[in-house]
């Protein structure tokens, strides 16, 4: 086996910058990371030190009533038919599952050794991929940023593990057509696995699942870390295809994955609640509006998201690195460069919307005090 070379991690690569925004009076304002900074609701957070469960090893899969809490967000959220939702399985948060999706399948699968995954996208796919010793092969995107799977190399269809979709996508805010890459997968026998994390953050129109096309050879995936602005407890969940999600589930039951058990208690009452959700969107919302005006003020070309809560923008040509180091000198603003999601991304910078009022009103002010 060869040996793997090992990366930087992303994040990692944007110390120097994060430092000199810093130095800045008032600090660092931070929309790298798409991490939640609004609470979560307290009576989750309660839940975590009272389940009483403690002792006991938690199920791998899900308790009852974790999986019954996601069950019901499916069909009373996203109008998933019961009979679609009934193979379902925890995981802890999403990033391990994309992570390690590739390697648990081919254990199954061991003839296909390619992860096909959207040319601009979040970098876990491609991660996965690699870390299973699988090929990562990226799907080109059309001028609309949705997925142009005609362009796919029939060689690539033929030995595809599985074919990852994100819809709302990180980082550019679009929403696929569902429907017909399912349509694409199963007439070429390619499991889609729908990472579906921003599905409440929908700008605009209803939320869109893989699920409302039945299960046979696909997968949703959800979390609550964006939800529920509960990164931090590390709960999710994977439902769909009947033999693949039996399959993934016991093979992470051997390999000692299990989400803790005050996690699964706390997490089934977020499951349980959608009032903070419908709060929380329009905070995204007003914020993603703030932030495209401030940004376009700035010169910024700046693609309007159709879900989730990022700003995929350009500056006339510009390099992202060098983007990057002039709002964190100027500013005192930290991005994600384009190149952290994908190889033909080096002119774009992805703007986090998770920072409050208070923090945005601040670059407000110094962007105003250097403007004309
Ligand atoms: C598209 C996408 N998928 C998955 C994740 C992972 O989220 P978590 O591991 O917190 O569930 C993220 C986090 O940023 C994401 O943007």
């Amino acid at each position: 086996m060869k040996k793997f070379k090992l990366p930087p991690y992303p994040y990692d690569l944007l110390k120097p910058h994060s430092e000199i925004g810093e130095r800045h009076p008032g600090g660092l304002i931070d929309l790298s990371v798409g991490t939640p900074c609004d609470s979560p609701p307290q009576a989750v957070v309660n839940m975590l030190s009272n389940s009483k469960t403690e002792r006991s090893y938690p199920k791998s899969t899900g308790s009852e009533e974790y999986l019954n809490a996601c069950k019901a967000w499916l069909t009373r959220r996203l109008d998933v038919k019961s009979e679609y939702a009934k193979n379902i399985s925890g995981c802890i948060g999403t990033k391990e599952f994309v992570a390690s999706v590739p390697n648990d399948l081919r254990l199954k699968s061991p003839e296909k050794d390619t992860v096909l995954y959207p040319a601009i996208s979040y970098p876990s796919y491609a991660m996965g991929a690699e870390l299973a010793g699988c090929r990562a092969v990226p799907v080109p995107v059309n001028d609309d940023y949705k997925l142009d799977l005609s362009k796919v190399d029939q060689e690539d269809v033929k030995r595809a593990l599985l074919l990852w979709i994100n819809s709302p996508c990180n980082p550019t805010g679009v929403l696929e057509d569902i429907k017909s890459l399912v349509e694409w997968g199963r007439n070429n026998d390619v499991p889609i696995f729908s990472d579906e994390c921003y599905v409440e953050f929908i700008w605009g129109q209803k939320p869109s699942t893989i699920l409302h096309h039945g299960n046979e050879g696909v997968v949703a995936v959800h979390s609550l870390s964006k939800r529920s602005n509960l990164a931090g407890i590390r709960a999710g969940f994977y439902a769909g295809d009947t033999d693949i999600v039996h399959w993934l589930s016991e093979v992470r039951k051997h390999s000692g994955k299990m989400i803790p058990g005050p996690v699964q208690a706390a997490a089934a009452l977020a499951w349980g609640d959608d009032a903070h959700v419908d709060h929380q969107r329009e905070i995204y919302k007003s914020r993603l509006t703030v932030l495209t005006d401030l940004f376009q003020k700035l010169g910024f070309s700046v693609n309007v998201p159709q879900g989730a809560f990022y700003l995929w923008a350009e500056k006339g040509g510009l390099n992202c690195w060098d983007i990057i180091s002039e709002l964190a000198t100027q500013f005192g603003v930290l991005v994600s460069p384009g190149d952290f999601f994908g190889s033909n991304c080096a002119e774009n910078v992805r703007i986090a919307a998770v920072q409050p009022e208070s923090v945005i009103t601040l670059l407000k002010d110094r962007v105003n005090a250097h403007l004309p």
